[in-house]
C-alpha cells in the first residue's frame, strides 16, 4: 500500500501511462473529487475527458471554462442502458475513474438501514463492476489503459459509524485486487485509491481533519504516472493504515471508543 509521500512501495510495471494525451472517462465528474479530477487530468494534458453524470446540466459551468476537451456523458452507474451507451460512446478510452459514490449514512439496525445499505452496494460496488465489465474490452483494444477505483481507508478498516458504506467499500477494495490480477493478462493497470476524509458534499457531516479533493487529484495523477497499484492520499489514511497493520485489534478498538464518541454528542 503506497501513501502520499512515498510511493516506493508500488511496483510499476512495464507501460506506465501517461496523461498527456490520454483519453479519460471520470464517473460522478461533476462536483468533489470527481470534479477536482477533471481539472487535475486537464492541467496534466488530457486529450479529452468524458464526464459521467446524471445532470448534463450540473457540468454546463465546467464544458464553457474548458471548451474542446470535456464531453458530457449521461451516466447514471446504476442504470445498464446508461451503461451500455457509455460504452458504445467512450469506446475511445484509455483510463477509466470509477469514482461515482453514494455514502447514505445508515446504521445497521434502523428501518431505513436495509434500503440505504443497497443502494450504497448498488452505486459503490455493482456500478463500479458494472464499468470494469465494459470497459475492460475497450481498454484492451486501446492498448490495456488504466482503471482507477476509488475505495476509502473506510474499506480497509471497517467504520462502525458508517457500517454498511464501509462494507460497500470493502467490497470495492477486493474486487479492485482481483481486477488487477485479472487484467494484467490484457496489460490494463488497475490502481486502488483509498482516501480518508476528503473535504466534499459526501463528508460534510463528518467531525474529522479534512483534506481537499483537489489533493486527492493530485496524488492520483503522480501515482497513475509512477505505476503505483494503491494509494493512500492523505496524512489521515496514510496513519490510520499503518495503525492497522500494526495491530487490527487494537484499531478495533479505537474504532470502538470513536463510535462510542459519537453516539453520545449525538444523544
Ligand atoms: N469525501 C470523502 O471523505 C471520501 C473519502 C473516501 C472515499 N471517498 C469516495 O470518493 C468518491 C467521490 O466522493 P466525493 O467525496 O466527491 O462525494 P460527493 O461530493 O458526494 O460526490 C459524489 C459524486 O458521485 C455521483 N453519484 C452518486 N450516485 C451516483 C449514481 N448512481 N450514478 C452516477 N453518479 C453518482 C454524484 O452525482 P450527483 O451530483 O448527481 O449526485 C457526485 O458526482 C466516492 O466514491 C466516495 O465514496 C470520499
Amino acid at each position: 500500500m503506497s501513501s502520499a509521500g512515498d510511493q516506493t512501495e508500488s511496483k510499476p510495471k512495464e507501460k506506465i501511462m501517461k496523461i498527456q494525451d490520454s483519453i479519460i472517462l471520470v464517473t460522478g465528474a461533476n462536483r468533489g473529487i470527481g470534479k477536482a479530477y477533471v481539472e487535475e487530468f486537464l492541467k496534466a494534458g488530457a486529450k479529452k475527458i468524458y464526464m459521467g453524470v446524471r445532470n448534463l446540466g450540473s457540468v454546463a459551468d465546467l464544458m464553457a471554462e474548458h471548451p474542446g476537451r470535456l464531453v458530457a456523458l449521461p451516466l447514471d452507474v446504476t442504470k445498464a442502458e446508461d451503461i451500455r451507451n457509455a460504452a458504445e460512446t467512450a469506446k475511445d478510452i484509455t483510463i477509466l475513474v470509477n469514482n461515482a459514490g453514494a455514502l447514505s449514512g445508515g446504521g445497521l439496525t434502523g428501518d431505513q438501514d436495509m434500503e440505504n445499505a443497497r443502494l450504497e452496494m448498488e452505486v459503490n460496488y455493482f456500478g463500479l463492476l458494472s464499468l470494469m465489465q465494459v470497459f475492460a474490452p475497450v481498454l484492451k483494444a486501446n492498448g490495456g489503459g488504466q482503471i482507477v477505483n476509488l475505495s476509502s481507508i473506510a474499506g480497509l478498516v471497517s467504520f462502525p459509524g458508517l457500517p454498511t458504506y464501509s462494507a460497500s467499500k470493502a467490497a470495492v477494495h477486493f474486487i479492485t485486487q482481483s481486477a488487477r490480477t485479472i487484467l494484467a493478462a490484457q496489460g490494463t493497470k488497475v490502481l486502488g485509491v483509498y482516501p480518508g476524509p476528503i473535504d466534499t458534499d459526501m463528508a460534510k457531516d463528518i467531525d474529522l481533519p479534512k483534506d481537499t479533493p483537489q489533493h486527492v487529484a493530485e496524488r492520483t495523477v503522480k501515482a497513475i504516472e509512477e505505476g503505483a497499484e494503491d494509494l493512500l492520499p492523505d496524512s489521515f489514511a496514510e496513519d490510520m493504515y499503518e495503525q492497522y497493520l500494526t495491530d487490527p485489534k487494537a484499531m478495533e478498538g479505537q474504532m470502538q471508543v470513536m463510535y462510542e464518541d459519537m453516539m453520545a454528542e449525538a444523544a
